[in-house]
């Protein structure tokens, strides 16, 4: 680097958020969280963020130009599909050149299988890198032999190095890059040790740099523990043009990946996918499988129609509540938020006359999808208060609205289309916010239009 003479100073990084502080402290004073905060070198930061400028040939645009906006046409990204659609479906429609993509999740979640399914699809078409930092390439070889994975052509690597993964980029020049952990790589002007919050920054504000120089498409993949204790993919988001998380219940095949920052396409969107023996697999109609199936209904039960991302989703969500023998009774949310379902259970209490104060309250998004819009509330209490009562809902019923605090119904949005959805599974009858009643019912549907919480559940009981 021929930037002479730096200054050694460090800051302070949270591990969580990302937040830097020039002197340490025990909590973070951005995101809350205790002992997360960790040194990072300034000086090497400066080197770590500049990769090989005047490589012959590689180095993208030169120097930088003041130009009138209006002069500067569009240029339409250019989409390349990965041949898996649900993955092209959360990335807004294929891979972007130049993008960086962050890929977090549980261990052992499938994104090493899902990555190496896509570059093994892409090949002949684009030419792949996978560079792994975790497992040996006969590992990877034999994954990809088991998945019966076209490999010929897919160029690997072994190296937890930057500087040499840099080098192999430049040398080999692949249109998309797996970096299969960003955890496991390190800088080697930067001390601290693989995994620390410093290396993951410096290694990928790096790779960055290269996917922007390059034109290069690079996926990094990153562990997340359920504590997000480790440097995590959290210090990472700023830095990305997308974050998909891949999330799944243990026990459960389904795997649901989630864009939940995207400067390409559609956050929230969802892709579904089911882990077989074969490796990952997409469904591509998964409407209905977040049902907990069997027809006879249960007491504690609801079907929700909620549109995570551009597609209406049946969803369950079940609910258990009982006398409970704390002073302070439990609520948990399991895929839902847990202060939502505080505030709608004193929604429930005041507008509906339904007293939860001494029961424990348990509720649960089957599948191991978390459903983040306001169009859970009613489903949710009506889950509740079917458990409270031990009586089972009206079969076939669904229901999707937000709940204002007055316990007023509101409104969600594209209600019609989830009214078809729904209609289209064979459910006869919806509960909904007024505004969404269409003017027609969907055949063989009966929508119930109500105007507060009080009137939808005394349409329970006509
Ligand atoms: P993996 O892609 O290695 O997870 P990650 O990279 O997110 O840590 O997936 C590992 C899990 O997936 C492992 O528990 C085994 C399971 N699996 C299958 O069930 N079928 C398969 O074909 C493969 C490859 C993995
Ligand atoms: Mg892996």
């Amino acid at each position: 680097m021929a930037t002479g003479k730096r200054r050694t100073s460090t800051a302070y990084v949270c591990g969580d958020c990302g937040a830097e502080f020039g002197k340490w402290q025990g909590q973070c004073s951005e995101c809350g969280a205790w002992n997360t905060l960790s040194e990072v070198a300034l000086a090497a930061r400066g080197a770590a963020t500049a990769p090989a400028r005047g490589r012959g040939g590689w180095t993208g645009q030169s120097a930088s130009a003041v130009v009138d906006l209006a002069t500067v046409a569009d240029s339409p990204e250019q989409r390349v599909a990965t041949g898996i659609g649900e993955l092209d479906r959360v990335l807004g429609g294929g891979l972007v050149a130049g993008s960086v993509v962050l890929v977090g999740g549980d261990p052992g979640i499938g994104k090493s299988t899902l990555l190496l399914q896509m570059l093994a699809g892409l090949g002949g078409r684009l030419k792949g890198l996978y560079v792994t930092g975790e497992e040996s390439l006969a590992q990877v070889a034999a994954r990809g032999r088991r998945l019966d994975l076209s490999l010929a052509g897919l160029l690997s690597l072994a190296e937890t190095g930057i500087e040499q993964v840099a080098a192999a980029i430049g040398a080999q020049r692949p249109d998309v890059v797996v970096i299969d952990s960003i955890q496991t790589m390190h800088v080697e002007a930067v001390t601290s040790a693989p995994g620390s919050v410093s290396q993951v920054r410096e290694s990928a504000a790096w790779l960055v740099r290269l996917a922007k120089t390059a034109g290069t498409c690079v996926f990094l993949v990153g562990h997340v523990t359920k504590e997000g204790g480790i440097a995590g993919p959290r210090v990472l988001e700023h830095m990305v043009d997308a974050v998909l998380y891949f999330e799944g219940e243990a026990g459960s095949r389904y795997r649901v990946l989630r864009a939940f920052k995207n400067r390409f396409g559609a956050v929230n969107e969802l892709g579904v996918f089911a882990m077989l023996d074969r490796g990952l697999r997409e469904v591509p109609n998964p409407s209905a499988i977040f049902l907990s199936g069997g027809d006879a209904s249960r007491p504690g039960s609801a079907v929700m129609v909620t549109r995570e991302g551009t597609r209406p989703l049946l969803v369950e969500v079940q609910a258990l509540v009982d006398q409970s023998p704390l002073a302070n009774p439990r609520r948990v949310a399991l895929g839902l938020e847990q202060n939502r379902l505080a505030m709608l259970l004193a929604v429930l209490h005041r507008h509906g006359g339904i007293a939860a104060y001494d029961q424990d309250v348990f509720v649960n998004v089957v599948g191991g999808i978390r459903v983040q819009e306001p169009a859970a509330d009613l489903p949710v209490l009506l889950a509740v208060l079917s458990s409270f009562r031990d009586r089972p809902l009206p079969a076939k019923l669904v229901a999707f609205a937000e709940i204002g605090l007055a316990g007023e119904l509101r409104p969600v949005p594209n209600g019609e289309e989830r009214l078809r959805e729904a209609a289209s599974h064979g459910f006869v009858k919806a509960i909904v916010a007024r505004a969404n009643a269409p003017r027609k019912s969907p055949a063989g549907m009966e929508v119930v239009a109500c105007d507060s919480l009080a009137q939808a559940l005394a349409a329970l009981d006509d």
